[in-house]
Formats: C-alpha cells, structure tokens, sequence
C-alpha cells in the first residue's frame, strides 16, 4: 500500500506550485510518486470541474455544488488514486475532502458535518493518510489573490473577500477537529522554507509508512 497525503490551503498559500515542486523531488529521489489535484484528476472529474467552476453558472445551488465536488472526488478516487495506492505509489493530492469541509461546509454555511456526511458517502471513508495544511494569515492570503486577479479567473475567483475570509476560519476549524491528521505549515515564509518543511514532513511519513525509494518496501 502506498501513502495518501492532501495538501490543503486557502486561495493564495502557494499550494500547486510546492506539490509540484515537492512531486518532482521525490521522484528525482527515487520514490513511485504521483501528482494530482481536486477537482479534476481524470478525464470525467475534470469536466465536473468546468461544470463547476464556469463563471456562467452564478445559479448554481450550494448543495448542487457540494454534490459536484463530491462526485468529481468519487471518480477521481476510483479511477486514479485507489489503484496508485494499491501500486504503493506516494500520492500528492492538490486539494480532497477538505476543501469541501472549509469551503462548501463553511464557507458558504451547509455546515461541517453535513457536507463529511455527503463526502462519507462518496469516498467510502478513505480518508488521507496525512493532510498538509499551507497556513497563511488571511491579509497575506488576499494579497496574493488580488495579485493574480484579472488573470485567470474561475466562478470561485469572484466571490467577494468576506468568503475567502471565512474559507480561512473553515481552515482553523478543521485543523482542530482533525488534528490527528493535518499537519501545519507556515505558508508566510520563503517558498524555499515551505517547500523544505513539506517535503520533510512526507519524509518522516514515508518512513513511518515504511516505504523507501527505489520503489521497495522495507
Ligand atoms: P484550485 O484553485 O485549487 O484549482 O481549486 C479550484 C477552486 O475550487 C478553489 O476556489 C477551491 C474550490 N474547491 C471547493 O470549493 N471545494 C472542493 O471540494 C475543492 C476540491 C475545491
């Protein structure tokens, strides 16, 4: 069996840019790795994903929402992350469960428990193995954001700061309620630092999971 770590984070906390860098140096390294992101991953999710995310679909209905992301996880998870896992490989997910607890759950108020209720339901309690959570102050956060704005924007780029505030707290929740599982990484420091602290931290798991490169398992 292989090793499932999310990495979690709000808008602006450098999240895609340290999985990639964090894939490629464990691949460089020797170890069965795999990079992949929410939503999307495979080819159905990832049309999920343009349903979800068009900037035409102000009507989308919450919930709607909420069962998208859980769909697109489904078929995600079956088709792409099950089977790696079973192949041992490292999974490096931008991006699970979580982003729905801090952003559908509450952010937008369907509440917590309600939306792991309906992710239960379509991941069948395969929950990572360790989530990593890039921790930025919301101001540095929405810094960031309005840096890239006008750039490329999604249907979640238009919300107003308030929601990118609240997305924030759904974090702090989160990180309490699950502290079993989330790791905490300051996000507010050089992208070097970041990336370090990341990588050391799937290193120790990689050990406590007692997988090693070169693809043997001790
Ligand atoms: P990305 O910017 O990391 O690609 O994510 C796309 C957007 O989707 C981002 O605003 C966060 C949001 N999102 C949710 O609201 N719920 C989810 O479950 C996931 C995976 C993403």
């Amino acid at each position: 069996m292989g090793l499932f770590i999310t990495i979690e984070g709000a808008e602006g906390s450098g999240k895609t840019t340290v999985c990639k860098k964090v894939t490629d140096k464990l691949n460089q390294e020797g170890y069965k790795v795999l990079y992949t992101r929410e939503p999307g991953g495979v080819k159905i999710a990832e049309q999920i994903r343009d349903i979800i995310l068009d900037v035409k679909n102000t009507e989308l209905d919450a919930r709607s929402e909420a069962l998208l992301y859980a769909a697109s996880r489904r078929q995600h998870l079956v088709e792409k992350i099950e089977p790696a896992l079973k192949e041992g490989y490292i999974i490096i997910c931008d991006r699970f469960i979580d982003s729905s607890l801090a952003y559908q759950g509450y952010a937008r108020g369907i509440g917590i428990d309600e939306v792991y209720e309906i992710n239960m339901f379509a991941i069948n309690h395969r929950l990572p193995d360790a989530t990593i959570l890039l921790d930025i102050p919301p101001e540095e956060g929405l810094k960031r954001i309005n840096k890239h704005r006008g750039f490329e924007m999604n249907r979640l780029d238009l919300e107003q700061l308030s929601f990118h505030l609240k997305v924030h707290e759904g974090y702090e929740i989160l990180k309490k309620k699950y502290a079993n599982r989330f790791v905490i990484v300051d996000a507010n420091q050089t992208p070097e630092k970041v990336f370090n602290a990341v990588y050391d931290i799937i290193i120790k798991k990689c050990k406590e999971y007692q997988l090693c490169n070169n693809s043997k398992n001790i």
